[in-house]
């Protein structure tokens, strides 16, 4: 593609929002250095939509239990090799309330496919709730959709569930046993009884072509996304994809500029996975349409062992260093950490 074409595609973009499945398919194929244009209209669309405010969303991870297999995931059932812990509902309701002391605004609480008794979710949910009054996401994989409602009835404001790739057979091959249409109407539901719905996508798993990944944005403006994000695949050894290739930076940020261009209203975060792979990937995404970041709060004594990829950065800081990092980040990019909940920009 010449620079004249991208440049119509980005504008189009930008003014309207909508690209067909070939024309996403187009700029993703192109060259990252050929692109520099499509990550500024992206970093102004961000600018424009979202000023220079970055959320924060403190991530607690509560459980490394998984009853699933997906084949690219150090927590699978299959890894013997991973010591699991599950924390208590008195130690979540703790780390949630040092994170507000932080002056987080979002609780992220995230795990494995555990099956925590949804009851004690609830009670969870609503002590947080009551104490702090932070927005509280979940991402707690699939469960069933009485679960989902109770959380909702008792505080749950977000549903983060990224539907990985939106190539049915490529997702059943590396989901066994689990289903894309259970996914999909997972989030559909959960949309439904008033959640802010995230989900996105893994980056560069091994099959996955620039037409999957175009099949991706346009399913995510379908389901009129709250927030969506995007990681970097990163191997890890105790899986079936041990040995194939670490996703790519480039490909992260074209699908980042993509995403505040196709969905300009959504919430994106610059992931800990591209801060996995590159020490500037979040600083990079922060550049290229991202406006979230969503820092760890787990005592530092769990959090090797929620070891969903290798050298996940943060294993050995703690809530207040990660804080603390994150900060000068933001600041040192000209933007500034917001003191509101970062709600959906949709409503
Ligand atoms: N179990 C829940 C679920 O699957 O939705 C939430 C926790 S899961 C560890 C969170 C995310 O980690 C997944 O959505 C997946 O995209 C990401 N992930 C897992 N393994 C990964 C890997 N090897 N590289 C990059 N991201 C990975
Ligand atoms: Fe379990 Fe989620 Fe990892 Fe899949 S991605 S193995 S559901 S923790
Ligand atoms: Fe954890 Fe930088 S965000 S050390």
């Amino acid at each position: 593609m010449n620079q004249f074409e991208i440049k119509r595609l980005v504008d189009q973009a930008y003014d309207q929002a909508e690209l067909n499945k070939e024309e996403i398919t187009a700029l993703l194929a192109a060259d990252i250095d050929q692109l520099d244009y499509l990550l500024q209209q992206a970093d102004q669309k961000r600018e424009e939509i979202c000023g220079d405010e970055v959320h924060l969303r403190a991530i607690i991870e509560l459980s490394s239990y998984c009853k699933q297999n997906c084949h690219y995931c150090g927590l699978r059932k299959d890894n013997q090799k991973l010591e699991r812990y599950q924390l208590e509902k008195g130690e979540i309701i703790k780390t949630a309330q040092m994170a507000a002391e932080l002056g987080y605004q979002t609780v992220v609480l995230q795990s494995g496919e555990d099956e925590y008794p949804a009851a004690e979710i609830t009670e969870i949910i609503k002590e947080i709730k009551n104490t702090t009054g932070m927005a509280i996401t979940l991402s707690l994989g699939e469960r069933d959709f009485a679960a989902y409602k109770l959380w909702r009835e008792a505080g749950a404001d977000r549903y983060l569930l990224k539907h990985e790739i939106a190539d049915r057979a490529l997702y059943e091959k590396y989901h066994p046993g689990m289903s894309f249409e259970n996914r999909i109407e997972s989030l559909k539901f959960l949309k439904t009884i008033g959640y802010q719905i995230g989900s996105g996508v893994i980056i560069d798993l091994p099959g996955q072509t620039p037409e999957i990944m175009a099949e991706d944005l346009l399913l995510s403006q379908d389901l009129e996304l709250d927030m969506i994000g995007s990681g970097p695949f990163i191997p890890h050894q105790q899986t079936p994809l041990k040995d194939s290739k670490t996703g790519t930076v480039e490909m992260t940020l074209k699908f980042t500029a993509l995403s505040r261009l196709l969905l300009p209203l959504a919430h994106i975060p610059a992931t800990t996975a591209l801060g996995t792979i590159d020490d500037q990937g979040r600083q990079k995404a922060l550049l290229a349409g991202a406006n979230v970041v969503m820092p760890n709060v787990t005592d530092s004594m769990y959090r090797a062992k929620y070891q969903i990829y290798p050298e996940k950065i943060c294993v050995n800081e703690e809530a207040g260093d990660c804080r603390q990092c994150i900060g000068g980040i933001i600041a040192s990019l000209g933007r500034f950490v917001s003191q509101n909940k970062g709600h959906s920009l949709r409503k």
